[in-house]
């Protein structure tokens, strides 16, 4: 049962729920400082829009519950029910339980051990490295342990002095941000989130033909089998199985379009919260995720960004947007842009997304004082700091060509040795 409330914008939804779920709801949201109304609302619109098959919930004994829905929700709760054959009280026990599920007490959060790590490689100026960083970031964190922790302390041993000036620190200061480098083994799931497909191409992985299952459908609410059956993984050695690779879709330029048209043929659908809804089955295999972001400010952008934010009771580092950028004028005000879009995205949904840092990348000191003056600028940035000055390497173009990963062709390489410092400085 429905009834309009005098605001016009929600209705009042009568309900069932087991006591036992009654209480729970109400303490997370008092411990979190939300609304049950907002919850609900959240609860049911992922559960709706959820791909997975729902867990049967134990919803005996249940008894009257209320609460205030955006218009329309309540009835299209009820059709979801129907369709998967479900009574309306246990669509709700499982909608209620998967968000428990997603939104732990801060209490659970303290002892569970590390939430999944989200990097954001994102700048909508082409060119710049986002593809190259992704790809060695993830292999950073994929890597054999061992070998990563003893190349990257021999490679901050031999910065000279004009490299450690350019990146604004001591090498005294670099050693203590390096002591505690995990150096590797983790399972890392690297995203081709860029239409352009870069990333598989260059890492010889054939991209998802157009009309077929990927990404874009499990983010459009139009999938049909589970998005884990779309990941490749990366057959080198030096990985041993930990990296793999969901592949881009040519379908991503259309992204935008068909999340305005899903949002606006069904209600209650959250747009920006697409991509995490469709990575989230992925997430228990993961210790990381990377998303290689397209060059662009639209609304997939918008995905990526939520995606990249603070969880309740993360740490402060963990998750967050990396940016890489050139030492030039245009790449700072193709930054102020980004950042604009980052503070506006954070101030309408109330969320907290940490900045893990810039990576200057295709250092031409060539350049003199165009070089230099910008590099400056960047270590002035406020609220963010300068994790590596990157050089235009000869083995990053050959690792490109011969469409191999970086770390795997040359794993001792300056290059290699980057891409670990960005790991071992991202967040701090
Ligand atoms: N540090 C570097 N040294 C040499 N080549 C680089 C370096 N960084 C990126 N490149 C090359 O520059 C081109 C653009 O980089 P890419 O990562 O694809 O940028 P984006 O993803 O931002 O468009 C690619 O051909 C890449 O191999
Ligand atoms: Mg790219």
């Amino acid at each position: 049962m429905a009834s309009p409330n005098p605001d016009g914008d929600r209705e009042k939804a009568a309900f069932k729920l087991p006591p036992a779920l009654q209480q729970e709801l109400k303490v997370r949201c008092a411990e979190l400082g939300l609304d049950i109304q907002d919850a609900v609302t959240t609860a049911i619109t992922h559960w709706r829009a959820s791909s997975e098959a729902g867990r049967d919930v134990d919803a005996s004994g249940a008894k009257s519950f209320s609460t205030w829905l955006p218009q329309g929700l309540y009835e299209d709760f009820k059709a979801t029910c129907s369709a998967r054959g479900l009574s309306y009280v246990q669509g709700l026990a499982q909608s209620i339980r998967s968000w428990l599920d997603d939104n732990p007490s801060p209490k659970e959060v303290i002892a569970r051990p590390g939430e999944i790590r989200r990097i954001v490689v994102c700048n909508q100026k082409g060119g710049v490295g986002k593809t190259t960083i992704s790809a060695g970031v993830a292999e950073a964190h994929a890597e054999t342990p061992g070998l990563g922790a003893k190349c990257l302390q021999d490679f901050v041993e031999s910065l000279t002095d004009t490299e450690l000036e350019r990146l604004s620190r001591t090498r005294e200061q670099l050693f203590a941000l390096i002591a505690d480098y995990a150096g590797g083994g983790q399972s890392v799931l690297l995203v081709d989130f860029d239409p352009q497909l870069h990333l598989s191409n260059q890492l010889g992985i054939p991209p998802i033909p157009v009309g077929e299952e990927s990404l874009v459908t499990h983010m459009t609410g139009e999938p049909s089998g589970a998005i884990k059956d779309l990941v490749v993984p990366i057959e080198d050695p030096r990985f041993e199985g930990r990296l793999h690779v969901l592949p881009g879709t040519r379908e991503g330029f259309l992204l935008d379009s068909k999340l305005a048209l899903t949002a606006a043929q069904s209600r209650g659908f959250q747009k920006e919260m697409a991509l995490e809804r469709a990575l989230r089955p992925l997430e228990e295999d993961y210790d990381v995720i990377v998303i290689d972001s397209p060059p662009s400010l639209g609304l997939s952008m918008d995905t990526a960004l939520y995606y990249a934010r603070r969880r309740p009771n993360e740490k402060p580092g963990r998750s967050g947007v990396l940016v890489p950028v050139q030492s030039e004028d245009s790449s700072a005000d193709a930054y102020q842009m980004l950042a604009e879009q980052i503070e506006d995205l954070e101030d309408d949904l109330r969320l907290e997304i940490d900045r893990l840092g810039i990576v200057v990348n295709l250092f031409d000191s060539r350049r003199g004082y165009i070089a230099t003056s910008s590099l400056e600028e960047w270590h002035q940035l406020d609220g963010q700091t300068v994790v590596a000055v990157v050089d235009d390497l000869k083995e990053q173009r050959e690792t490109v060509r011969l469409k191999r990963p970086l770390l795997a062709y040359v794993p001792e390489s300056k290059q290699s040795n980057v891409m670990r410092l960005i790991v071992a400085g991202a967040g701090k």
